[in-house]
């Protein structure tokens, strides 16, 4: 009785060793404990010739039945390790991590755009558009600057093939076409659509005809500000300016007017901003002033008023023009500018 019981344990002891085994070593192991030349089994199977003949078949050929139950348990768990190793190649980590997809991204250029606009826009502003290819008159003449005067000669202008201009009234109402040497030609524009008090930014290309250098560019990107109404001044322009400047770049920064010239602001100002770069103490980057150069601006000129129709007497208007690649670059430490435009991806890759 003792024997039956003890074959019967062996069977469920030795099926979950079997299925347990995690290697081939392993397994043979388990083998040789039960079958092997002193295993348990091998033993027992050695031993039945002592036992009465009546109880020698029974206990015999359940203990033979177990024989060929480990046998066969064993082939079969050997063959799963065989497939395993098969099947090693299709195996699937699920804790790797996963393949980055390279997807695109935007330019530094148009993410400083897209900051400057959604700042704007907080304050109650549009964004428009004007057209890169504009004429002589919306360039220069609407804003005051006649021809042969000395100013034109601050925007060193690409002009286009005169033979190529095909509308007749264009050419003689208008003036020859260029390429816009800023954005300032969209204040006429949209002033001769649209009554005061507005306010607009212009995001935009620009190009002159210059020699490139670490902070020169033929061709850049600008952003106009417009804004007219009844009693608009210059602290309304400080205020904004300030505004706008110190959520662009997240920090406090100090602002400079200086009296400057532009045919279409009087008075017009140079604006400058304590150097990002230094914190103003004097760098390269500032060329040892403490202060960098972002734009242009002043109070609409009269003239421009006439031009699109409207009286100074009932209107007051400022504008200004940024240099959205110097803001970018501030805001990015870069000191090229030329990298922009490089389609350097060493240079794109890092934004
Ligand atoms: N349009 C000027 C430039 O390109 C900048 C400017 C804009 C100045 C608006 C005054 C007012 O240099």
């Amino acid at each position: 009785m003792a024997v039956e019981i003890n074959l019967k344990n062996l069977k469920i002891q030795a099926k979950e060793e079997i299925e347990k085994a995690s290697d081939l070593k392993e397994l043979d192991e388990i083998f040789n404990k039960y079958l092997g030349k002193k295993g348990e089994l091998t033993l027992i199977l050695k031993s039945l010739a002592q036992l009465p003949k009546a109880k020698r078949a029974r206990i015999g050929s359940q203990a033979n039945e177990l024989k060929s139950f480990i046998q066969a348990k064993t082939i079969e768990k050997k063959s799963s390790f065989v497939k395993t190793t098969e099947d090693k190649e299709e195996w699937l980590d699920v804790t790797a991590p996963g393949k980055k997809l390279s997807i695109g991204h935007l330019h530094p250029l148009t993410l400083a755009a897209r900051n400057v606009g959604e700042i704007f826009e907080s304050m109650g502003f549009s964004v428009v558009e004007g057209p890169e290819i504009e004429n002589e008159w919306y360039n220069f003449d609407a804003l005051n600057i006649p021809k042969d005067h000395p100013a034109r000669d601050q925007w060193d202008t690409f002009w286009l093939r005169q033979n190529e201009i095909k509308n007749e009234k264009l050419k003689i109402k208008n003036g020859r076409l260029l390429l816009r040497t800023h954005t300032s030609p969209v204040q006429v524009r949209y002033m001769e659509k649209n009554q005061p008090p507005l306010r607009i930014i212009v995001p935009g290309n620009v190009f002159r005809h210059e020699a490139t250098d670490v902070s020169h560019e033929f061709q850049l990107y600008q952003v106009e500000g417009l804004m007219s109404g009844k009693e608009i001044s210059v602290s309304n322009f400080k205020a904004v300016i300030g505004e706008f400047l110190q959520r662009f770049f997240r920090k406090e920064v100090k602002i400079r007017l200086r009296p400057d010239f532009f045919p279409f602001t009087e008075p017009s100002f140079d604006v400058s901003i304590s150097c990002l770069v230094c914190s103003g103490k004097g760098c390269r980057v500032c060329k040892g002033t403490g202060w960098v150069e972002v734009a242009g601006a002043g109070m609409v000129h009269p003239n421009v008023f006439k031009n699109v129709g409207l009286n100074l007497k009932d209107w007051r208007g400022w504008a200004f023009g940024f240099g959205l690649d110097r803001l970018a670059m501030m805001k990015y430490k870069i000191n090229d500018i030329r990298l922009f435009r490089s389609g350097d991806l060493r240079f794109l890759n890092q934004f």
